[in-house]
């Protein structure tokens, strides 16, 4: 049986500044879903993570179908109404055109989207980041699928033996997707020099060499291509197969107790540590720190189990405090080299100012 998995996010209000939504924000968008999405949906599910609230959704209408992207626009829509009467913070934010036209691409939410041949039972990872950019995934995506470091099946499973197909898109690039298409293992080193720069080469999707199947699909949106100015971080939503002919989920989420630096933090404009989060958390310290959440479901006939929450586990608790660590100690340089994001990256258009009257005062000496 054909299923889709179609995960769209978007950040439409937060209690007391840009950390969590509200109960009743969350209750709005669920409920549009769950009314509207009659006989359109076989079934969703509505989490938050940090300030943005992420509908996931199977069906069996492909991707990109405009019926489903409406449906989350919409609910968003409704979302955002309940913002304003209650007077939520950047009500509507992630909203940035003013009606829908065809698909959510484009318009400010965050699409993932998986369209495959159901195994039995197949289980899956929702992984959703608040206060980063979508190459938050690259260092992840790159040992759970080329190194036998993270991925044991890579040495040890014969049906991963051929390794996997990367699609790499330059986020740059605002004329059109501009991809490249490598293979693992062979291509491993080029995959590296691509992935090391994670504000302008993302993991777009991954593909079984053995199968040709679809294994993994990421967000790429960048909001600021979008609105031309800041608008928040783009907070990446991405959905992993696993196991079997996959990376089993341990394999997926074993790089993720690096909590390595990434773009995002306070004002979208420094680095800081990913750090594993349970799912509905929200967000505090300096803005963040830069969060990441992953629900694990299996789907059958495209209705799904419950989540299991995968870093809702003791050995989490420890990679936290590591975490909060590096957290703390990155920001004890507060402005300073690596601390903040360079130039290009800065979210806030303020700084663009300031560096032109400095320019103009600086003098060369006779
Ligand atoms: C980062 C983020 C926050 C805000 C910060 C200032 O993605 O959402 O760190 O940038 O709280 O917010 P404003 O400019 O709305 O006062
Ligand atoms: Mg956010
Ligand atoms: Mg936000």
């Amino acid at each position: 049986m054909k299923t889709t998995l179609s995960v769209i996010k978007a950040d439409v209000g937060s209690i007391g500044g840009h950390i969590q939504p509200s109960k009743r924000l969350l209750e709005a968008v669920r409920k549009h879903v769950a009314t509207e999405g009659r006989g359109l949906v076989t079934d969703s599910y509505i989490s938050y993570t940090g300030d943005d609230i992420a509908i996931l959704m199977t069906h069996s209408r492909g991707k990109g179908n405009e019926k489903i992207h409406q449906l989350a626009w919409d609910a968003f829509v409704a979302g955002t109404r309940v913002a304003k009467e209650q007077g939520l913070y950047g009500a509507g934010q992630d909203l940035l055109k003013d009606s829908f036209s065809g698909n959510v691409k484009g318009l400010g939410p965050a699409v993932a989207e998986l369209d495959f041949d159901e195994r039995p039972n197949e289980p899956f990872l929702f992984f959703a980041a608040d206060k980063t950019d979508p190459g938050a995934y690259n260092l992840p995506l790159y040992l759970a699928f080329t190194d036998p470091m993270y991925n044991s099946g890579l040495i040890l499973s014969p049906a991963m033996s051929q390794g996997f197909r990367f699609v790499i898109m330059d986020v740059s690039c605002t004329e059109g997707d501009r991809v490249v298409e490598l293979n693992a293992p062979e291509d491993m080193y080029d995959i590296a020099a691509l992935l090391r720069d994670n504000q302008r080469f993302v993991v777009e999707a991954i593909y079984s060499r053995t199968s040709g199947e679809v294994v993994v699909s990421v967000s790429t949106t960048r909001l600021h291509n979008i609105a031309g100015k800041y608008t928040g971080k783009d907070d990446p939503v991405m959905l992993v197969r696993v196991q079997g002919a996959f990376p089993a989920t341990g394999e997926v989420l074993a790089p993720f107790n690096i909590g390595h630096y990434v773009a995002g933090f306070m004002r979208g404009s420094h680095t800081g540590p990913l750090m594993p989060v349970r799912s509905n958390s929200g967000i505090s310290y300096f803005d963040g720190p830069p969060v990441v959440s992953c629900q694990a479901f299996c789907v059958s006939k495209g209705i799904l189990t419950e989540p299991a929450d995968a870093f809702d586990h003791p050995y989490w608790d420890f990679v936290r405090t590591k975490v909060s660590q590096k957290a703390t100690d990155i920001r004890a340089q507060g402005f300073s080299g690596v601390s903040m994001l360079h130039y290009g990256e800065l979210e806030y258009g303020g700084i663009v100012e300031k560096m032109k009257k400095l320019e103009n005062m600086f003098k060369v000496r006779a």
